[in-house]
């Protein structure tokens, strides 16, 4: 199962040398029952009722916004919009023949070409890592929702991974890396402060932590031999402390003792 290596690949994924690795990567993830979990409390916090006009902003392969169409059916509307041409193509060639009322556009986050106040609600998943300028593409979101209208925002917070390993330096220093390796690493956990900043109301904060067992699945999604390949090459480990590093989680898989978590935070609030 391939995924691309550079996680801020998603930042331009047209970019990319092979931008259906994206594609790919998103497929797998959401094959997994946490993300379908997570992804399902987004869309009760926005309280989707029929006749509402819901965005989904930096919607990937469109299977959120077709969900959203699900939930305001009939009579309402939902927008994916994303940066990617390749993900837009995506999302309208699997909308093909369905019946939901969703429509897709390309567009940037940062300066949404919709007039205010158009949305009943707006959610954005797993798009706010990847962005230049985080508290701007929340300013355009608030100005799209209506009044009284809802916003969930889901990230993963890149401060948050751990994984059970002897080599507690090295981890360290990696995590550290693929942390900085994002444009947004940190958002997660700063999204609560920015709805407030930006006068949100009812802001509430839901953690659901991802706990994975399984090396193989991990290492089809995360890639952490890969990334520490990548590590050593930047020089923040050394080629024996990559090796021995992986070596140790390869033990631990073995053994049936492998652990890896990684918290995602979904942030919800309301335009007052
Ligand atoms: C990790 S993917 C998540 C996709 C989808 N939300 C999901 O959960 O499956 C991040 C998405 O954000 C999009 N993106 C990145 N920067 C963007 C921007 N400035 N404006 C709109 N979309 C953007 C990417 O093209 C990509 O499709």
């Amino acid at each position: 199962m391939p995924v691309p290596i550079n996680l801020s690949g998603f930042t331009n994924v047209d970019h990319n040398a092979q931008p259906q690795l994206c594609v790919q990567s998103l497929d797998a993830q959401l094959a997994l029952p946490f993300f379908q979990a997570y992804k399902a409390q987004t869309f009760a916090l926005l309280q989707l009722r029929p006749g509402q006009r819901m965005l989904d902003a930096g919607c990937g392969t469109g299977d959120d916004a077709r969900e959203l169409a699900l939930g305001v059916s009939p009579g309402g509307l939902a927008v994916g919009l994303d940066f990617s041409s390749t993900m837009v193509s995506e999302a309208r060639k699997r909308s093909l023949g369905s019946n939901r009322p969703v429509k897709f556009c390309q567009g940037d986050i940062h300066h949404l070409g919709f007039a205010a106040e158009q949305f009943d609600g707006c959610r954005a998943d797993r798009t706010f890592q990847h962005l230049a300028d985080p508290r701007q593409a929340l300013l355009e979101i608030i100005r799209v929702t209506r009044s009284g209208g809802r916003v969930v925002i889901v990230d993963p917070d890149h401060e948050s991974m751990l994984v059970d390993s002897p080599y507690l330096s090295v981890t360290r220093r990696f995590f550290n890396f693929r942390c900085d390796q994002m444009r947004q690493g940190t958002i997660a956990h700063h999204m609560p402060a920015l709805f407030k900043d930006l006068g949100l109301i009812d802001v509430q904060v839901l953690p659901m932590t991802r706990l994975a067992t399984d090396f193989v699945e991990t290492e089809a999604i995360f890639q952490l031999t890969a990334g520490m390949h990548l590590a050593q090459q930047a020089g923040v480990v050394t080629a024996a402390e990559a090796a021995n590093w992986i070596d140790g989680l390869r033990k631990e898989a073995a053994a049936g003792q492998f652990l890896f978590s990684r918290t995602y935070f979904i942030t919800a609030g309301q335009k007052p």
